[in-house]
């Protein structure tokens, strides 16, 4: 029986995480009269005890609020946590101390919103025992078992604005730009941005590129007098053969960085073609600002669905979208277990109408084995 649920907003920020909270709150509320605590800075917070109440009164406004008002964090795993409140000097497993914590808090079960990593913990919580349903949210749509993620469709509208903006500047200028784009394991931010936005080259982690490819591109738009060329490439995008670029990296799953490939592919290509290359780097300007109404009625759709899975006795579960709501028939949101999304990041399928597509209209991927 629940009367009193936590939620917490954990891994990156994204567009959207507001409207979900505010959907949490409001259907616990209105519908099932429980009471929710929010806790702060994702997993931080609950293990630490930085929660609060959230009544109405607290949600008030923010649908179209960016970032997450009760903050994120993307450190905080439980199961290896380290803080000097606790008087550790060491990373240590601090999972039963977070159980003690909501224990303390009376919270009867817990919902996550998070993308891949937020919600694999999430998963080994449940096998602890705990009541815990999941949203998954993330910009990069990388999370198993859904079509979309929350804070996608902004990201994905953020960039396409910026290579609509570099493509009249490129072409007054004669230059190649290189628009860096975020997703580590992923593409699909710079598939959809790259197709949306008219790119020339989609460079993604799936599929490892040739710089001689890209070479060939620039060139066959020159002997069209095209004299410009855009490419969208993601942070995780490797060439063939070859590493991805970090900006650091470390230990620990976060202290690893991407970030640097633009810049490297500037300096590789400058000397093999005539026009001037540029690099330009989106990066956290895709996970701010006020969500797109795509992600708000997706965020308020989920964080609803996540309550309704509670109140009906699913637990260990993640409430997810069967694809794109473009229609009644197409439009569903399913459970699928904590254990599938644990399983690892969702990466874009090789066969997906959106590759098939772009391929059918010249678009380069930067494969040697194209045309
Ligand atoms: O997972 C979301 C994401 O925005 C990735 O696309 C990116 O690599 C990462 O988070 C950046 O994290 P941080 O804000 O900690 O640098």
């Amino acid at each position: 029986m629940i009367r009193r649920i936590g939620v917490l907003t954990g891994g990156g920020d994204a567009p959207g995480l507001n409207s979900a909270l505010r959907a949490v709150v409001k259907t616990a509320i209105l519908r099932y009269g429980w009471t929710v605590v929010g806790f702060e800075d994702g997993y931080e917070g609950a293990i630490l005890g930085r929660g609060r109440e959230l009544g109405l009164d607290d949600v008030r406004g923010l649908l179209v609020r960016g970032g997450t008002i009760l903050g994120a964090s993307n450190r905080a795993d439980p199961f290896w946590f380290q803080h000097p409140e606790l008087g550790d000097t060491e990373p240590r497993d601090h999972s039963a101390t977070l159980l003690a914590t909501l224990e303390r808090f009376a919270v009867d079960a817990l919902v996550v919103i998070g993308g891949e990593g937020s919600l694999t913990i999430a998963h080994r919580l449940s096998q602890l025992g705990l009541a815990v349903v999941g949203v998954p949210k993330t910009i990069d749509n990388d999370v198993r078992g859904t079509a979309w993620t929350i804070g996608f469709d902004t990201a994905v509208t953020t960039a396409t604005e910026a290579l609509d903006r570099l493509h009249t500047t490129a072409e007054s200028h004669h230059r190649v730009m290189l628009v860096e784009l975020m997703g580590r394991d992923a593409g699909w931010i710079a598939l959809h941005a790259g197709v949306a936005g008219g790119a020339d080259v989609i460079l993604m982690p799936e599929l490892p590129f040739t710089l001689e490819r890209i070479v060939a591109v620039v060139e066959r738009r020159r002997a069209r007098s095209r004299h410009f060329t855009i490419v969208a490439v993601a942070e995780g995008a490797r060439p063939a053969g070859g590493e991805a670029v970090f900006e650091r990296t470390g230990p620990l799953p976060y202290h690893r960085k991407y970030g640097g490939i633009s810049v490297m592919l500037q300096q590789q290509l400058t000397p093999l073609v005539p026009s001037e290359v540029r690099a330009v780097v989106l990066g956290h300007l895709q996970r701010g600002g006020t969500p797109t109404p795509a992600d708000r009625t997706l965020a308020t759709a989920l964080g609803s669905a996540a309550v309704d899975a509670l109140a009906r006795g699913e637990r260990g579960v993640m409430v997810a979208v069967r694809s794109h709501p473009t229609g009644r028939a197409t439009w569903g949101i399913v459970q699928i277990p904590l254990a599938e999304v644990a399983r690892g990041p969702r990466l874009v399928p090789l066969d997906h109408p959106l590759v098939e597509a772009a391929r059918a209209l010249g678009i380069s991927f930067g494969q040697a084995d194209e045309e």
